[in-house]
């Protein structure tokens, strides 16, 4: 008797095993037949051959038949085109001295902590623009002004960080941007990096700041040189490096105090790296400097040369891998993200 029982059981079981393949490859054929997925479904659900009696096998199967099919819900976003539709080319760039922040935050509605992302479609790279700055409130603001509408023009999803170096030390603007470069980092996965100067204000939204294969050096030209490279190799302004090149180069020198030589040193670096540097032509790649006189705290590294010269033999030890700052506070503003950040002071 229990044999036969135990028997009886399996060959019970088997037989709904035998109506479940069935009824599945029933639903399989009506779906290839029929757009609508779930009704077929319904409908083959409630006739009498879908005799299995187990309902929650038969939720299962359905469930998976659904989720195989994947039915459709909102239709997904597509891909930003190569070129935006919504760039404009070269523009006369004006500088209102009546200018105010309330002026430029309303204009940029869109912007979010210093954060956009186009609505239309999704963006091609999720780039952090970042701005070592001191004392320089006017030229932050003008850059602002220009710089959030040109990259959403370019369909970007970006975010501005400016870094703010605390207390009256001679300003170090590559230790900031390693500086920038580990803060951003820790907000989102960014895919690039564009290190930017505060008084460069681009001209041309054709010059795209996304990154390429290799480092790219966005200045060819700016009004104060005749819109000419200020020098062969010249790699300073505004440059582009994906989020790996940059780790790859050891990111910046923390060594340079005051004026020149860093940007230089990051050539070195590329090169060092077998990376080459690629430039937009020159027509694209133009900017304005809004003028200004040397800041004090700024003054030229006399030592920049003596810098240099180590720069192959040093650079695995120093930059982002041995870059030790103090955060002191990090604000949220509408169009930016302040980093204020102490960098400590020449030995
Ligand atoms: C470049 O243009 C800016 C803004 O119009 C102006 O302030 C600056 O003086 C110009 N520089 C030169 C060298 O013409
Ligand atoms: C950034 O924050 C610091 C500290 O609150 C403040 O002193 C500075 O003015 C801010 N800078 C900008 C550009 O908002």
């Amino acid at each position: 008797m229990a044999l036969c029982t135990s028997i009886c059981k399996i060959l019970r079981r088997g037989k709904y095993f035998l109506l479940l393949f069935l009824t599945l490859s029933v639903l399989a054929w009506i779906a290839t037949f029929s757009g609508d997925t779930f009704k077929s479904i319904q409908f083959s659900s409630a006739t009498p051959q879908t005799s299995v009696k187990d309902d929650t096998l038969r939720e299962k199967l359905i469930v998976a038949t659904v989720l195989a099919k994947n039915v459709p819900t909102v239709p997904p976003k597509h891909d930003c085109p190569k070129e935006s539709p919504l760039l404009k080319g070269p523009m006369k760039l004006t500088f209102e001295s009546s200018l105010t922040l309330k002026e430029v935050e309303s204009e940029n509605k869109a912007v979010e902590e210093g954060e956009f992302e186009p609505k239309e479609c999704n963006a091609r790279q999720s780039v952090a623009i970042l701005i070592p700055h001191r004392h320089r409130e006017i030229h932050l603001l003008y850059l602002l002004h220009h710089l959030h509408p040109f990259l959403q023009r370019q369909q970007l999803h970006y975010a501005v960080y400016v870094i703010q170096q605390a207390g009256g030390a001679t300003f170090n603007r590559a230790k900031l941007l390693n500086v920038g470069y580990l803060e951003a980092l820790k907000d989102y996965s960014w895919d690039c990096f564009i290190f930017h100067d505060v008084d460069l204000v681009p001209e041309n939204d054709h010059n795209l700041y996304l990154c390429d294969k290799q480092p790219k050096h966005l200045v060819v030209g700016r009004n104060a040189t005749g819109y000419k490279l200020r020098y062969k190799g010249y790699f300073g302004g505004v440059t582009a490096l994906t989020k790996d090149q940059f780790l790859q180069v050891n990111g910046f020198s923390n060594t340079y105090w005051g004026w020149g030589g860093e940007d230089d040193d990051l050539r070195i670096r590329v090169e060092l790296q077998k990376l080459k540097i690629v430039r937009p032509p020159a027509d694209i790649a133009r900017y304005t400097m809004v003028f200004h006189k040397r800041d004090s705290g700024n003054e030229i590294n006399k030592d920049r040369m003596r810098l240099l010269g180590r720069t192959p033999r040093v650079w695995k030890k120093d930059g982002l891998n041995s870059c030790s700052y103090k955060t002191l506070s990090i604000e949220r503003m509408p169009l930016y993200v302040n980093v204020t950040v102490d960098i400590g002071k020449p030995s």
